[in-house]
């Protein structure tokens, strides 16, 4: 279906994708990069459709926030609905029903202690991550926070200063939030320390011993708030750390009493088969940061924290204009209600085992797939070139390209790894039908 043509007094503005983006770069900051040459007039399900009405397998999703898919008419309705009730009064003026919900049923996702902590909401995952680190600090009168090389927590000068996924979003920032220290993330198939390609199971483990040095040479315990890490690597390149990996950091936690934040962002709201991904774990973080799918396609970050944590906090400490706006917490809490009510989070599981194997079957016959991992629904797929050695970065991004106009949406995480983060609704059928687009135009670059 072809969206209506805009006009302004009668006037046709632009009627095609190219119109569009040729309006976009009169007018919008080079600054934003762009995975594809594509102009979306709309969205249904897994799909989203250009102003031609092409259609195209959506995997990146919002870049992981569709979680049930484009304009599921539960969520038009409630969007709708709250809309017609109250937009927005800011909670520093009073207090929103649609706010509590969202804190009351967030918490209820989470592993006992968390399950009575209590939420603070805010409009992005960045701000969620900063909310985190601010809540650490006021707590534990510590200033530094231990964070990892190949994390992401944002590009806000604050949350920027705690990522370390790729030095291209630090260029000519020097002067960020002061007291951040990195250490590796066990990023196992390309080992900081020179182990070579493994598996998570046979990391070398050199990870810890570099915490241990930090902790020796630089960051005195005393002064540590807060250990910052996601519990699988997102934008790093969906990286699954060892079984020990967040054991150990709890156990540092608790021995220095730090605090473990958990940045859920992308990980969260049933993507990799739990509503968050700490759950595989069994480790409960200390405060959890929250983003991108809780506002069901609207601008939503949270936090919840352990309630003796939180109740350290005094008024006016933190907050924000929009954060928990009603309208985004209503198609958050629906959004919620999808997940659960539709069996989305085994749907995940099973759908994303189907689509690692399609890729792993694959490798036998296409070199151009090095290594295939991921969790539930979020897969990466990691390319390599003739010599085995990671595709440059340049050349992933064309293969995305490609992709695009084979009516396939994907975003790249790590510097060589396509990502593929569906909507959780995507049916058995449906990743097949992807695979073969995908794989089709990896045989045809190999
Ligand atoms: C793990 C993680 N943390 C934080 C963020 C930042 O979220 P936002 O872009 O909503 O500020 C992201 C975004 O990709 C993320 O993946």
């Amino acid at each position: 279906m072809l969206q209506p043509m805009p006009s302004v007094n009668g006037e046709l503005l632009a009627v095609s994708s190219e119109d569009w983006i040729a309006r976009d770069r009169e007018v919008v900051s080079p600054a934003i990069y762009r995975y594809t040459e594509i102009a979306f007039a709309r969205g249904e399900g897994v799909f989203l459709y250009d102003f031609e009405g092409r259609r195209y397998y959506d995997m990146a999703a919002g870049i992981a926030t569709m979680n049930v898919g484009h304009c599921h008419p539960r969520v038009v309705n409630a969007i709708a609905d709250q809309a017609r009730t109250l937009i927005h009064a800011a909670a520093h003026v009073g207090y929103m029903a649609p706010y509590v919900e969202m804190a009351e049923t967030l918490r209820s996702l989470l592993p006992p202690s968390l399950d009575r902590g209590k939420a603070l909401l805010v409009n992005s995952g960045s701000e969620a991550v900063e909310s985190a680190i601010k809540l650490a600090r006021a707590v534990t009168g510590r200033s530094m926070v231990l964070a990892f090389i190949d994390g992401f927590h944002g590009r806000p000068m604050g949350a920027l200063a705690a990522t370390g996924s790729s030095s291209g979003y630090r260029r000519h920032l020097a002067g960020l939030l002061t007291g951040v220290e990195h250490v590796p993330y066990p990023n196992c198939g390309r080992c900081a320390f020179g182990h070579g390609p493994r598996t998570p199971d046979q990391c070398c483990g050199q990870w810890r011993n570099f915490i241990q040095l930090t902790l020796d040479k630089l960051v005195h315990p005393d002064d540590l708030a807060a250990i910052l890490v996601e519990p699988i690597a997102g934008e790093g390149g969906y990286l699954i750390p060892p079984d020990d990996f967040l054991p150990t950091l709890r156990a540092i936690c608790d021995r220095t009493g730090a605090l473990l934040i958990a940045d859920e962002v992308q990980t969260g709201l049933g993507r990799t088969g739990k509503w968050f991904a700490v759950e595989h774990s069994g480790v409960v973080p200390d405060i959890v940061a929250m983003g991108k799918a809780i506002g069901g396609g609207l601008p939503l970050g949270a936090i919840v924290a352990r309630a003796e944590l939180m109740d350290q906090w005094w008024p006016g400490a933190h907050g924000s204009t929009f954060g928990g706006n009603p309208v985004a917490c209503r198609a958050g809490l629906e959004t919620i209600a999808i997940i659960r009510e539709e069996g989305l989070m085994d749907n995940a599981v099973r759908v994303g085992r189907r689509l690692m194997q399609h890729f792993q079957a694959a490798r036998a016959h296409l070199p151009i797939i090095g290594d295939v991992r991921g969790r539930g629904l979020m897969v990466a797929v990691d390319l390599v070139d003739e010599g085995g050695q990671p595709l440059a970065t340049d050349r992933l991004k064309q293969v995305i390209k490609l992709l695009g106009k084979r009516g396939v949406v994907v975003t790249k995480c790590g510097p060589s790894a396509l990502r593929l983060a569906p909507a959780l609704i995507l049916t058995e059928a449906q990743a097949d039908e992807v695979a073969t687009l995908i794989l089709d135009a990896l045989a045809e670059l190999s």
